[in-house]
């Protein structure tokens, strides 16, 4: 860390890189280092745990164990993710399906978490294919709550945009999808990510169980 002697501001960037870069020549030899390499390149402020409206919708075992088929439904719709200092993203939506042919309406709840990377271009990629197997979609009908049925999920997401701002006394991330369009403001609810967040591991296979896929 010879190189840590300049102006505080470089110094910091410099100390940063040079702590991740360390972080992953000691913890691994795959491409999720070079992600955090990059993210600190790119000035990543994104690490904790971000949610929308009054943080009802929640990474973590507060809607429950999805791993397990066990979806807790928030009382309001709304996006939360986390992402960890060392790599790991953990994703919650509950959303009304815009697609439903149904005329009533059909909830989506699903639940995935991997690994992300920040890209120099100012992009962030999420990949659930590292714990494939750990992430569950469920589906809905409002209007008759016996018809339920959950899956598998592992989507892949591509971020195009990020960015991170005070917003009315809070602090905002800002995701923007792959088309361009805006995910809803979510705020950051703490940046101590492990507070909400299941075991950055692959769950399903590990000593907390091995869980059969079906309905509920
Ligand atoms: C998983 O689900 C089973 C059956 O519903 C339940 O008995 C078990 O306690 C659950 N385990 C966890 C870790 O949630
Ligand atoms: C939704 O749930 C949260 C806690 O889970 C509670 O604080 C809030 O009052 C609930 N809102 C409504 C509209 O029921
Ligand atoms: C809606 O339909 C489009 C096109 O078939 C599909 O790509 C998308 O995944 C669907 N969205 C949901 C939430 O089912
Ligand atoms: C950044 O690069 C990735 C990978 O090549 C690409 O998919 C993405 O669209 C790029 N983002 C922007 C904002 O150009
Ligand atoms: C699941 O665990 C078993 C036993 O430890 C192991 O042999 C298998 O490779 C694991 N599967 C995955 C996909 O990690």
């Amino acid at each position: 860390m010879t190189a840590c002697r300049t102006s505080w501001r470089s110094l910091l960037a410099t100390c940063l890189v040079a702590v991740l870069f360390d972080a992953w020549s000691r913890t691994t030899g795959h491409g999720q280092g070079l992600g955090l390499f990059v993210a600190a390149q790119a000035g990543w402020e994104g690490v904790g745990t971000w949610s929308t409206g009054n943080g009802n919708v929640l990474t973590g075992p507060s809607l429950g164990a999805p791993y397990n088929n066990s979806f807790i439904y928030p009382n309001v719709t709304g996006y939360s993710f986390s992402f960890t200092s060392d790599g790991y993203f953990e994703q919650t939506q509950f959303t009304w399906n815009p697609n439903a042919t149904d005329p009533h309406f059909e909830a989506i709840v699903l639940w995935q978490h991997g690994t992300y990377e920040v890209l120099t271009n100012g992009s962030i990629t999420t990949n659930p294919t590292v714990f494939n197997g750990d992430g569950r979609i469920q589906t809905q009908n409002a209007c008759s709550a016996v018809s339920s049925n959950i899956y598998y999920y592992n989507e892949p997401g591509l971020y195009q945009t990020w960015a991170v701002a005070p917003w009315r006394g809070k602090t905002m991330l800002r995701l923007g999808k792959y088309d361009g369009s805006l995910l809803p403001r979510m705020y950051l609810v703490s940046s101590d990510p492990s507070q909400f967040m299941f075991p950055t591991k692959f769950i399903t296979n590990s000593s907390i169980g091995t869980y059969q896929i079906g309905s509920s």
